[in-house]
């Protein structure tokens, strides 16, 4: 840890431009970032937060074919929404810009150019699938086809997500194309590959000794890598979106986005910075940090930091990178192809001015030392347990009692007692263990350390019972009150980094108009005499039915991806036609229906086949009401040997059709036929 730093460079993953950002980016990277650095702000320290969408790749490319529009078209759209969330969650970024900027091509472009130069690059010609109908070579993820191991045949080239094994395309039994859906066959191709092996000594040294403070899955990430040994990467693409690999006779050739996509922190640095970036860059006196997902750090930790010493000219490797685990969401792996998250935009639309809730959830359950889930029923629960009940419902007393007994203003502190002096020894402790967490990236232990000051203030409200104090010493109350709001404002310092719009609505309420972080802890933050604004609620209950209705958004995207992915079953062995033509079915009229008592699958039909009248019971309760299907016709089984099903005997088996989420739609004739009609 380079404890003699002059200012910070906080950098965050670039999110790809190929859809929204979810929740799963803000805990992992982003809310992480932002609290940290409106820490380090508080503290007056020198900090510039880099942002920006990574807008090129291959699966920029894959939806812009999808849907028919130009990549440009996607990122723009994406780089728009990611942008606007990001900003309307009060992520803080310095600057959020994007890869396609002219300022990045050229500073990716002369970066590959230096190493070029310099000769850092090997030149290595290798076999690569190539789609002859779209004239193109395919990345992996461009392949489709069996997987070699679990027989899923929608395998991509890259994974195969039935069974999550991480694939190459060349493994992928029958591999077609994506693009045209034609066999793919092998061409070979050249690519500049950076030779990972030739700073592998110098990487070992830097991260293995020089790093053991960094986090435990992210040092073990690394120390995994540099132990199976390190082998050069290409560094270009065959593809036609990205930055031109500048170098003649490289046409079709494109820098490989992990190449140009770290190079993004630098190009979008010199755009809000342009005099001043290199000193955020090149200074020893600079720390860089760089928040990131799991699945980031060794680019971060091994490649990033190999190019920036290939380089050389006093680039500094960063100081520490944070690495979060993953969110899951209710149990399940979040997924932008099968829709399962929390997207921002979605959630700022459906929890309007509630950012501080999902910052503070996220945080209080941020995956930093393992992968963690992601449930309403947590969210909702955290909200009106914590936020409501604990910090909210503190700020509200201590404001309320003041308006009750002192019209709203500051009342004048007397003498402390001993219980008064315990709350500030007690604040005193946690404002140390709060700072720490924060200055070693201990989000989720430092929000639990704010909300504990709230707990703190409701304990001192309930032992010291200003409301039954008032009876007999209204000095002493001026004292509990005057304690009270001074701690109310050392929360408004406390929570700034992780709820900054609640903070800045308690900062107004108490007419605070300056914080800093050295605040805390002091218990003469309000003078006496002040006059308070009226005092609102911070946070409101979430209610039941807006939990169920996010439940229900969830249930319906795992029903619609169960019916994308439906597989028919395999066609069942020949049956001869005598025996087929032995089974007698029929259309029949509903006449009757209800459900049968103590078993909540069957209904009970009475039917009109045409020739008397039969009862069926048919397992179809949870499908349909059945007062809606009397008058209907459907068609059954006529000739079954009768059976006994709860005691009713049924004559005979009602056709339905099984969908791929399980649920049953009764089969019934394109037209009103006569009740006994034959089924040929
Ligand atoms: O994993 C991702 O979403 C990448 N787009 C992160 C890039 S981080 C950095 F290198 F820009
Ligand atoms: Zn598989």
């Amino acid at each position: 840890m380079n404890k003699n730093y002059k200012r910070t460079l906080v950098t965050t993953a670039l999110p790809y431009a190929n859809g929204p950002v979810h929740i799963g980016h803000l805990a992992g990277v982003y809310v992480p970032a932002d609290e940290y650095v409106r820490f380090l702000r508080l503290r007056g320290e020198d900090v510039v937060m880099i942002g920006g969408s990574d807008e090129h790749g291959v699966p920029i490319t894959i939806k812009a074919r999808e849907e028919g529009v130009t990549p440009q078209d996607i990122v723009d759209r994406y780089h728009k929404i990611i942008k606007d969330s990001m900003e309307e969650l009060g992520i803080s970024f310095d600057v959020y810009s994007r890869t396609t900027s002219d300022i990045h091509r050229e500073t990716a472009s002369e970066f590959f150019r230096r190493l070029y130069d310099k000769g850092v690059f090997e030149l290595h010609t290798s076999e690569q699938l190539y789609d002859e109908q779209a004239g193109e070579f395919l990345a992996d993820r461009y392949v489709m086809g069996t997987c070699p191991r679990c027989g899923s045949d929608r395998a991509y080239g890259d994974q195969c997500e039935a069974c999550g094994s991480t694939l190459n395309a060349t493994d992928l039994i029958n591999p077609h194309s994506r693009l045209t859906s034609a066999p793919v066959s092998l061409r070979s191709t050249s690519h500049w590959y950076l030779p990972l092996n030739r700073y592998e000594e110098a990487l070992r040294e830097w991260i293995l000794e020089g790093h053991k403070e960094w986090r435990p899955n992210v040092y073990g990430q690394c120390k995994s890598w540099l132990d199976l040994g390190l082998q050069p990467r290409a560094v270009s693409r065959d593809l036609n979106w990205g930055v031109p690999v500048p170098v003649e006779g490289a046409d079709g050739k494109v820098l490989y986005v992990w190449f140009d996509a770290p190079i993004g922190y630098i190009s979008n640095t010199k755009e809000i910075l342009p005099d001043t970036w290199e000193k955020y860059w090149k200074d020893p006196e600079t720390r860089v940090i760089n928040f990131i997902g799991k699945d980031n750090i060794v680019f971060h930790c091994i490649v990033f930091p190999a190019m920036l010493m290939a380089y050389g000219d006093g680039y500094q490797l960063p100081d520490n990178v944070p690495a979060n685990e993953f969110l899951n969401l209710e149990g399940d792996k979040i997924s932008t192809s099968r829709n399962w998250a929390v997207w921002l935009h979605e959630y700022l639309r459906d929890f309007p001015g509630k950012q501080d809730v999902l910052r503070y959830v996220l945080t209080a359950n941020a995956p930093e030392t393992r992968d963690n889930d992601f449930t309403w029923a947590e969210f909702q629960a955290r909200n009106n347990n914590e936020l409501v009940a604990i910090l909210g419902n503190f700020v509200n007393r201590a404001m309320v009692l003041t308006g009750k007994y002192f019209e709203g203003v500051v009342p004048e502190a007397g003498e402390l007692q001993d219980i008064d002096s315990q709350l500030i020894a007690d604040v005193e402790k946690v404002r140390k263990e709060l700072t720490d967490n924060l200055s070693e990236f201990h989000f989720r232990e430092g929000v639990k350390s704010a909300m504990e000051l709230a707990r703190l203030g409701n304990k001192y409200l309930q032992e010291t019972e200003p409301w039954k104090v008032a009876k007999t010493d209204m000095g002493r109350v001026a004292t509990v009150l005057n304690t009270a709001l001074q701690l109310c404002a050392n929360l408004a310092v406390a929570f700034e980094p992780f709820l900054p719009f609640s903070s800045a609505k308690l900062r107004g309420m108490l007419g605070m108009e300056q914080i800093s972080w050295d605040m805390l802890g002091r218990f003469d933050l309000i003078p006496a005499g002040r006059r308070l604004g009226e005092p609102e609620l911070l946070f409101e209950k979430i209610s039941d039915e807006a939990i169920a209705a996010q439940l229900e958004r969830l249930e319906r995207i795992k029903q619609e991806n169960k019916i994308k992915n439906f597989k028919a079953a395999p066609q069942a062995p020949d049956v001869d036609f005598d025996t087929f033509m032995k089974a007698d079915l029929r259309v029949g009229t509903v006449l009757e229906c209800e459900r049968v008592p103590k078993a909540d699958k069957l209904l009970r039909f009475l039917i009109d086949d045409g020739m008397e009248r039969r009862t069926i019971v048919s397992g179809i309760a949870k499908h349909y009401d059945p007062k809606e299907l009397v008058g209907k016709q459907v068609c059954f089984i006529a000739n079954l040997p009768p059976r006994k099903l709860k005691g009713i005997e049924s004559q005979g088996m009602i056709l339905s059709a099984e969908n791929a989420d399980g649920s049953l739609a009764l089969i019934t004739p394109m037209a009103p036929v006569v009740p006994g009609a034959q089924i040929k």
